[in-house]
């Protein structure tokens, strides 16, 4: 019998292709970027479009009040015996600059060549809105979900969820799952479905470093003023080697080393670093020594300084020492580095560092832990089968490079290991300009999320 219930909720969900597309087209026509403050009332609206979406469906809903962006709370748990999973996502999106690089503009979504192309397509928009109509088919094709539901659908990841950890803290009973799941990552390659077990922590800061009270002549003084940028330089540089290894002290003490099963596991998955490097359109690749390109994006810290600035940047040259400069910098972290104690050690590094006449801040943005989850639990064999029937292929389990960070806080205090499914592809434009989402991923993605309630739902609690 489950088998033809769950055959009726897909023909349902094929029925209603358009609607969804065109329900997908009307969130992302609102520009809910929650870096920028002019934007708050957007961001609120999308809140509410998602809340209202919950309400028409018959979920007890609510959107809380964080302080910074709204929470979408919504719930509905009336299968006393089957497991509860919840759905994590964000409905807050990426700023859409460089304007002038979008093709079509990215607040209005537009179709090509079977993509949506709009900003939020596939992060996480489209992918998190899977997971309500799948849920909105099983009601109207089988009058009942399999499984119980719960869903957190924020307004604040793209800054690094300054509210969601204290949320998760006080509502840790009300948000208790057997299992989370969360669609906000990518397909292996196009046609070939993942599962991701493992994703990598970060942790974000601002340094600025100043010297004179004003920018001075750089003949004059040169010579006998340190220049910040000039110590800028050095200390950034001194911050890695030349074999790609971070020299912070401690850095490395509690990271997990990859045991050769979990290296040939990645090495099986078919990757070419030729092909890899035509895509990113770089003549060679670069990274720590004695790792491969995999092991480098998935399961190695890494060290990147993410923007610059000081001194003269105009047209032709001008002979300054200037009086400040400034890094963001960036570290992706493994299991089981502690974000914190990073953080006082890239303090100290600097301390011991920067030279009389120079002073410096460091101040911490967002910060989040790696995680890694077991590949034999009962819910990651029901998500696989799953995938094998909505993708009609069945996953390779990868790790990746980026970070949500509320993935260990969910398993820190639910106790619940995530599900990542993900239903884009690495080359979709997130965070940059002409961002899109394959509409036939869309109805696989439904389809599939369909197909992990009903196999949840035949699991023991
Ligand atoms: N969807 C991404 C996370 C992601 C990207 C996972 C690529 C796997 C592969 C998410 O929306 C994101 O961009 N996260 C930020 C986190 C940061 C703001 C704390 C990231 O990884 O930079
Ligand atoms: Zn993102």
């Amino acid at each position: 019998m489950g088998n033809n219930e769950l055959e009726a909720v897909l023909q349902a969900a094929d029925a209603k292709r358009a609607e969804y597309q065109a329900e997908l087209c009307e969130l992302l026509r609102i520009p809910s970027v929650s870096a920028v403050a002019a934007h708050a009332d957007d961001v609120r609206r999308a809140g509410r479009w998602v809340a209202d979406r919950f309400e028409r469906m018959g979920f007890d809903c609510e959107l809380v009040e964080t302080g910074g962006h709204p929470i979408v709370v919504a719930e509905r748990c009336d299968v006393p015996d089957a497991p509860t999973a919840l759905v994590y996502g964000h409905y807050d999106v990426q700023p859409p600059d460089p304007l002038s690089e979008w093709i079509t503009p990215p607040f209005e979504p537009t179709e090509r060549d079977g993509n949506l192309f709009a900003r939020g397509a596939t992060d996480d928009k489209g992918q998190m809105l899977t997971h309500v109509f799948s849920a909105e088919a099983w009601l109207e094709a089988a009058g009942r979900l399999p499984v119980n539901l719960k869903y957190v659908i924020e307004g604040e990841e793209e800054t690094g969820s300054p509210h969601l950890e204290e949320f998760v803290r006080e509502h840790t009973d009300r948000l208790a799952a057997d299992v989370v799941v969360i669609s906000d990552t990518c397909q292996f390659a196009p046609g070939q479905p993942a599962i991701t077990y493992g994703l990598r922590g970060v942790t974000y800061f601002e340094l600025r470093l100043s010297g004179p009270k004003q920018d001075l002549h750089s003949g004059t003084f040169g010579g006998a003023v340190l220049n910040p940028l000039n110590a800028l330089a050095k200390l950034l540089a001194a911050i890695s080697d030349e074999k790609g290894r971070v020299q912070l002290d401690g850095f490395y003490d509690d990271v997990v080393s990859l045991t050769d099963a979990q290296r040939s596991r990645l090495a099986d998955l078919s990757f070419n670093d030729e092909s890899f490097r035509r895509k990113v359109g770089v003549k060679a690749l670069g990274g720590e020594a004695g790792y491969s390109t995999l092991e480098r994006r998935w399961a190695r810290p890494t060290y990147d300084v993410c923007g610059i600035w000081g001194g003269y940047q105009g047209q032709g040259a001008k002979t300054v020492l200037p009086a400040r400069a400034g890094a963001k910098i960036s570290f992706r972290i493994v299991p089981n580095q502690n974000p914190d104690q990073i953080a006082a050690s890239l303090r100290r590094f600097i301390e011991e560092r920067c030279p009389p006449g120079i002073e410096f801040e460091l101040e911490t943005f967002h910060g989040g832990r790696g995680v890694l989850f077991s590949l034999d639990s009962p819910y990651m064999k029901a998500a696989s089968r799953a995938i094998a029937r909505g993708f009609g292929r069945e996953p390779v389990y990868i790790r990746e490079g980026g970070s949500i960070p509320v993935v260990s806080t969910f398993y820190g205090r639910l106790g619940a290991d995530t599900l990542l499914l993900g239903w884009g592809l690495d080359d979709d434009n997130t965070h940059s300009p002409n961002e899109k989402f394959s509409l036939a991923d869309f109805q696989r993605g439904i389809r599939t999320s369909a197909c992990l309630w009903h196999e949840l739902g035949r699991l023991e609690r």
